[in-house]
């Protein structure tokens, strides 16, 4: 079952291949040992062509994510930047997702990854909201795992690895097959963390609080974007941890992410939150809406277009 329309192009390694033909071995390193580091990033049309969205603070976490992982990325940011906005260009989409991935690739087997040539590639494909248009306006159900996310004295969450993703898919499929739209993961000392692919945002009384980066999360693009937005706003915003019971009090509860941009959670574990109306994040989401599509001043500088200058190294 495929249900991702194939694009013209992929880049692999340093050049443009046709989509079918971006294949690897079976016996791809990071594929057995979860040894690869990537990144979602999203472009979105604009008056001016397409534009994606924070592409430096992006590979700025990627680099970020090769270093934790002791992973010596082949390729400058530069080049992986060009190739990057190039993809876009190839493919002719404007509004899609895109996905730089590096990983430990067709060497030796055995856990060491440093025996295998580290590869490097950047796919796009058109993605809608991860958690439906229909979670975006109405909200979603969510629930807490009984998983316990990962700390960073086990996998550092903050380096976008491919391994951190077991821990999310054990607790997505436990939520859907709860019939739950998306989990909710506490880290080990029984504070709310994050989502299996979402940063989680509190709104109480007024004000907007998220989990600090200490609780095990990692450290959202798109969260930092939100509390931009909140300060821009003039709310009152904290950086703070709260419990699972916390949850179920909130006036609003929202996910921020890439994939799934925000989204309000309307309900957890059966109990529903606030009103049902969501003013602080509907306000949110309008904002991210304008500056994603290039229709802020303020937040140009978070856009780098396809057709601009090129990004150097
Ligand atoms: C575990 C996890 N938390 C949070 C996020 C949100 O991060 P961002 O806003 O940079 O997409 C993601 C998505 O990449 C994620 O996978």
């Amino acid at each position: 079952m495929v249900s991702i329309r194939a694009l013209p192009k992929i880049w692999l390694n340093g050049r443009f291949v046709p989509w079918d033909e971006a294949k690897i071995h079976v016996l791809t390193h990071g594929l057995h040992y979860g040894y690869a580091i990537f990144e979602g990033i999203r472009c979105h049309g604009t008056s001016s062509g397409p534009a994606v969205f924070r592409l430096r603070d992006h590979f700025d976490r990627f680099q970020n994510s090769a270093k934790i992982y002791r992973m010596r990325l082949p390729y400058d940011r530069g080049t992986l930047e060009r190739a990057t906005l190039d993809l876009v260009r190839e493919n002719g989409v404007s509004d899609a997702y895109l996905r730089p991935i590096a990983y430990s690739g067709y060497g030796e087997m055995g856990i060491d990854p440093t025996k295998s040539p580290i590869e490097v590639a950047v796919a796009m494909w058109e993605w809608g909201a991860y958690l439906g248009e229909e979670g975006v306006r109405r909200g979603v159900r969510a629930t807490v795992s009984s998983w316990v996310r990962i700390d960073s004295r086990m996998l550092p969450p903050q380096a976008k690895c491919a391994a951190n993703y077991a821990n999310s898919a054990l607790a997505k499929m436990e939520a859907t097959s709860g019939g739950y739209d998306e989990a909710i993961l506490l880290n080990a000392a029984g504070m709310v963390a994050e989502g299996p692919g979402e940063n989680i945002f509190r709104v109480k009384n007024g004000v907007v609080s998220t989990p600090p980066a200490s609780s095990g999360i990692l450290r959202g693009i798109s969260r930092d974007t939100v509390i931009r937005f909140v300060k821009d706003e003039g709310l009152e915003f904290q950086r703070t941890d709260f419990t699972r019971e916390e949850l179920f009090t909130a006036d609003e509860l929202f996910y921020s992410g890439t994939a799934a941009g925000i989204t309000p959670i309307r309900e957890v574990d059966g109990r529903s939150i606030g009103s049902g109306e969501y003013p602080i994040t509907r306000r949110l989401q309008e904002r991210y809406d304008v500056a994603i599509h290039g229709r802020s001043e303020r937040y140009s500088g978070w856009l780098t277009y396809v057709d601009g200058p090129r990004p150097r190294a």
